[in-house]
C-alpha cells in the first residue's frame, strides 16, 4: 500500500489530502502538523476550516485511510511520498523583507524529512514557493541524507477557497514538475498514478521543476491582474458615467478574454495573491529585471488604491466625517463560502474607517469575533505563521463590536458597507433595515451584489463600485 504523508494541515493540506484519500482507497494518507489544536480540530466534528463539502469527504475517510496527527516524525518515516504544504509567509525582516518568501517552515520540514528518513522518498512541494526552491530543498536533503535518495517534485495547488472540494474533484489541470532524469521521470509517474485515480490523463501536465514552480506564481499574478484591471476601469467608470458591469460583459464576451473573474469589487484578498506577486516581484528584481518587477507591483498598487478609494467614498459621502457614526460592516471574509480572513480587503477598509473614528458593527456568517479582533490588531504579514507562533493581540479595538445577525449590525447605523459577497446579503429585508437606520441612510456595496435601484426606491443613498453615481455622491467627490 502506498503511504502518503502531508506536512501542514491547513487550507491546502487538509482538503487536498482528504480528496486523495477519498479517491484512492488503496492509499493511506496521514496529515501532520506542529499545531496540536489544528490536528485536534481535524479529528473532531468542528473542522478547523469551513469549506463546502469538506465535512462529508472527511467523515467518509477519517479513520479508514485518512489520519490526522501531530506525530510528524512517525508518519514521515513511514511514507513513500511526502507532501509539504506549510506556510510560506512574506518575510518581515532581513534580506528581502516585505517581498521575499520566508522559507523557515519549509526548511524545518525538509530537515525533519532528512533526519527521520530511512528509505527513499518522493518529496512534493505543495506550498507555493519561489522558483528554484526545489534546488535548495534538494541540497538540504542530499547533504543530510545518509545515502537515502530523494526526488523532489513541484505540484503546486490551484484550488480556490470556497470551491476547494469542487476544484479538487474536477481540476482544470494538475501540474507536476520534476527533474528531467530517469529517476525524476519515475517520480513524476508515481505521483501521476495517484492523481490518475480520478483526474483524466490529459489534464495532468508534466513539466520541468522550474516551470511548475513559476507557473503557480504566474497563474496567481494573472488572476490578480485581471481583478486590478477591472478595478482600475471601475474608477474610470465612476468618473465618466460608464457602468463596470456593462463594460466587463462587453469585454468578457471576447473569447480571447473570457467572462470569468471580471467583477468590479473593493479589491482582492486571500492568503495568496499579494504574497505571490510580492514574491514574483522579488524574484524579478534578483534576476535583474526591474521593469518586469515594476509591472507586477502595479497590480498590488491598484488593489491598495481600490480599498482606499472605497474608504474615501464612504467618508466623503457622509459629510466628510464618520467620527462616532455607527457603520455596519456586512462580511469580513475575503470572499463568500469561506471563513478565511487572510488579507481580506475588509481589514484595510475597517482600519481606514476606524482611522476616521467610526464605530463599527461587524457581521460575517463564518468569522468569529476573536478572529476579527486579531485581524484588526495584527501587524501586516503576521497572519501567515502557524497559529501558535502568531503574536497574541494585547488589546481589542473598542470601537468594534461583532454581532451574529445582519439586522443587529445595521440597527441605528448611519451606513452599511458590504465587503463580502455572501448570498444572504442579496436577500436581506432592506426595507426593514432602512427603517431601523439613521437618515440619510447609506449603502456602500463593495461587491456589487445588491439591486441598487430597488434600494434607492426604498430611500437609501447607494454607492456601487464602478456604477453611475447618485447625484448625492457626485456632489461629494472623494479624492483618493
Ligand atoms: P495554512 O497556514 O492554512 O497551513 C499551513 C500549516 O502548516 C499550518 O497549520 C502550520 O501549523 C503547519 N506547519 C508549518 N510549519 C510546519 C512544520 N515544520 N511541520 C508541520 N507543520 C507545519 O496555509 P495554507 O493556506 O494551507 O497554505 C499552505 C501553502 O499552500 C502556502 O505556501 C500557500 O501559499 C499555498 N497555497 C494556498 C492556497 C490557499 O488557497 N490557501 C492555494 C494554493 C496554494
Amino acid at each position: 500500500m502506498v503511504k502518503i504523508c502531508c506536512i501542514g494541515a491547513g487550507y491546502v493540506g487538509g482538503p487536498t489530502m482528504a480528496v486523495i484519500a477519498l479517491k484512492c482507497p488503496s492509499v493511506e494518507v496521514a496529515v501532520v502538523d506542529i499545531s496540536a489544536p489544528r490536528i485536534n480540530a481535524w479529528n473532531s466534528d468542528q473542522l478547523p476550516i469551513y469549506e463546502p463539502g469538506l465535512d462529508d469527504v472527511v467523515k467518509e475517510c477519517r479513520g479508514r485511510n485518512l489520519f490526522f496527527s501531530t506525530d510528524v516524525e512517525k508518519h514521515v518515516f513511514e511514507a513513500d511520498i511526502v507532501f509539504v504544504s506549510v506556510n510560506t509567509p512574506t518575510k518581515t525582516q532581513g534580506l528581502g523583507a516585505g517581498k521575499a518568501a520566508d522559507l523557515t517552515y519549509w526548511e524545518s520540514a525538509a530537515r525533519v524529512i532528512a533526519d527521520v528518513s530511512k528509505s527513499n522518498k518522493i518529496v512534493v512541494e505543495k506550498s507555493t514557493v519561489p522558483v528554484k526552491t526545489a534546488e535548495a530543498i534538494e541540497k538540504i536533503l542530499t547533504h543530510n541524507s545518509k545515502g537515502i535518495k530523494f526526488q523532489i517534485l513541484s505540484n503546486p495547488e490551484f484550488l480556490a477557497e470556497g470551491t476547494a472540494i469542487k476544484d479538487l474533484f474536477n481540476p482544470d489541470r494538475v501540474l507536476i514538475g520534476g527533474r528531467e532524469t530517469p529517476e525524476g521521470q519515475k517520480a513524476i509517474q508515481a505521483l501521476k498514478d495517484v492523481y490518475a485515480h480520478w483526474v483524466p490523463e490529459d489534464r495532468i501536465l508534466t513539466t520541468n521543476l522550474w516551470s511548475a514552480e513559476l507557473s503557480k506564481l504566474a497563474a496567481n499574478a494573472f488572476l490578480a491582474q485581471r481583478i486590478s484591471s477591472v478595478n482600475a476601469m471601475s474608477a474610470l467608470c465612476e468618473a465618466t458615467g460608464a457602468n463596470i458591469s456593462q463594460v466587463a460583459y462587453a469585454v468578457g464576451t471576447d473569447s480571447r478574454i473570457g467572462p470569468k473573474f471580471l467583477n468590479g469589487s473593493v479589491g482582492f484578498g486571500g492568503s495568496c495573491f499579494q504574497k505571490d506577486i510580492l514574491n514574483l516581484v522579488y524574484i524579478c528584481e534578483c534576476n535583474g529585471l526591474p521593469e518586469v518587477a515594476e509591472y507586477w507591483k502595479q497590480v498590488i498598487k491598484i488593489n491598495d488604491y481600490q480599498k482606499s478609494r472605497f474608504v474615501n467614498r464612504v467618508v466623503a459621502s457622509m459629510f466628510n466625517t464618520v467620527s462616532s457614526k455607527k457603520i455596519a460592516i456586512l462580511g469580513f471574509a475575503f470572499k463568500k463560502d469561506t471563513g478565511d480572513t487572510r488579507e481580506t480587503p475588509a481589514i484595510d477598509v475597517c482600519k481606514g474607517l476606524l482611522g476616521d473614528k467610526a464605530r463599527l458593527s461587524i457581521y460575517d456568517p463564518q468569522v468569529t469575533e476573536d478572529q476579527i479582533q486579531r485581524d484588526l490588531t495584527m501587524k501586516k504579514f503576521d497572519w501567515d505563521h502557524p497559529l501558535h507562533l502568531q503574536p497574541m493581540s494585547p488589546t481589542t479595538v473598542k470601537q468594534v463590536t461583532v454581532v451574529w445577525d445582519a439586522y443587529e449590525a445595521t440597527k441605528d447605523a448611519h451606513g452599511i458597507c458590504i465587503l463580502t459577497e455572501w448570498d444572504e446579503f442579496k436577500t436581506l429585508d432592506y426595507q426593514r433595515i432602512y427603517e431601523g437606520m439613521q437618515k440619510p441612510a447609506f449603502v456602500f456595496d463593495g461587491r456589487n451584489i445588491v439591486d441598487a435601484e430597488k434600494l434607492r426606491e426604498i430611500g437609501f443613498i447607494v454607492y456601487a463600485i464602478g456604477k453611475p453615481l447618485d447625484a448625492w455622491l457626485k456632489d461629494m467627490p472623494a479624492i483618493a
